[in-house]
């Protein structure tokens, strides 16, 4: 009974149930499809594996156990068998030959990034790139061809290749969407390229996130360095790139937010940039951009989204998230006033049309 509920409570930890959607074991994608087959064809041929030596195992154990009638005989003594040997070398080559093809296959045809230099006659590449840059703890991600910046949230539409380059603004870290297939190094001094796929009728829809980690061990809050996922039909993507380029920040509608957008102004901008345009200055990019920042799902990829909880991050981010780079704000430096007065505009950021 016992040991039943540990596989019980197990088993449901181990399929990953619910939300966020952080499975491997459920590919939303093509790549992440070839790369689960591979997995499950391979773990077939250990299956096999197992049942044959179990069973060639216990046959002799029972046909060669001692018995009444052999109890004082010394079985025949055999050395050497060039038969035997040269059996059970080559069936394991041709189970590793059997496993290389597709896997060397596979391999090479998702290694493939030549697309990522296909030009169209206004020199304009012919697919969609994504520039992500690792922070310690938080992803920046840049659509140069789009002109749009924006951190923590990765949106990209269903049913097309999406190429990534990967860099790192410090340390190593590792880009990894479970969901979407392999994980790549996020190295600071080299680009490494790949890319992803999102299945059509697999678009995230709300609250069914894919979720992405870092996959490389980069410090003491590397366990929260998360960040979200959304793949929305191609005509949903498209409204929201045009959204993003066409956006400015909000006028705060009340007293209050005023008062935050000032404080914002004079102690976050130095870091945060709240326009979601790429030709923000580079100071402006050394913290997540708050473009849409009301509508994050997430606080610094972690809390929830709620005014106490922010307030609560700028006073203690430190706590939240040890070893982060963000500044911890006292209350000799932000008054408990002003603390209100900076979550009420926060949380009204939001992109506006022009
Ligand atoms: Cu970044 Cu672990």
């Amino acid at each position: 009974g016992r040991l039943l509920s540990v596989f019980a409570i197990l088993a449901l930890v181990l399929s990953g149930c619910g939300k966020p959607y952080l499975s491997a074991l459920k590919p939303a994608g093509e790549v992440a499809k070839q790369q689960y087959d591979l997995i499950m064809f391979s773990l077939g041929i250990m299956t096999l594996v197992i049942v044959v030596v179990f069973a060639i195992f216990i046959i002799v154990i029972v046909r060669f156990r001692r018995t009444k009638e052999n109890e004082h005989k010394i079985p025949k003594q055999v050395e050497g068998s060039h038969t035997l040997e040269i059996v059970w070398t080559i069936i394991p080559i041709i189970l590793l030959l059997i496993l290389a093809v597709p896997t060397v296959a596979v391999t090479f045809s998702q290694g493939d990034v030549s697309a990522m230099d296909e030009k169209d006659e206004d020199g304009n590449p012919t697919s969609l790139i994504v520039n992500v840059r690792a922070h310690l703890y938080w992803w920046e991600f840049e659509y140069p061809n789009l002109g749009i910046v924006t951190s923590q949230d990765l949106v990209i539409p269903t049913g097309e290749k999406v190429y990534f380059n990967l860099t790192s603004a410090d340390i190593k870290h590792s880009f990894w969407i479970p969901p979407l297939g392999g994980k790549l190094d996020t190295n600071p001094d080299n680009i490494n390229k790949f890319f992803l796929s999102v299945d059509q009728d697999k678009a995230t829809k709300a609250g069914e996130i894919f979720y992405g980690k870092c996959a490389e061990l980069c410090g003491p809050s590397h366990a929260y360095m998360d960040f979200k996922v959304k793949a929305l039909p191609k005509n949903e993507f498209d409204q929201w790139v045009a959204d993003m380029k066409d956006a400015k920040a909000p006028t705060p509608t009340t007293e209050v937010a005023s008062k935050g957008e000032e404080i914002f102004n004079n102690s976050c901008l130095l870091c945060h940039a709240i326009d979601p345009s790429n030709e923000a200055p580079a100071a402006g990019r050394t913290a997540p951009n708050l473009a849409n920042f009301a509508e994050r799902e997430k606080i610094a990829g972690i809390l929830d989204h709620n005014e106490e909880e922010l307030k609560r991050w700028i006073r203690e981010s430190d706590k939240i998230k040890p070893g982060n780079k963000m500044p911890v704000f006292t209350k000799d430096q932000i008054s408990d006033d002003d603390l209100n007065a900076l979550a009420a505009y926060l949380m009204e950021l939001k992109v506006q049309n022009k």
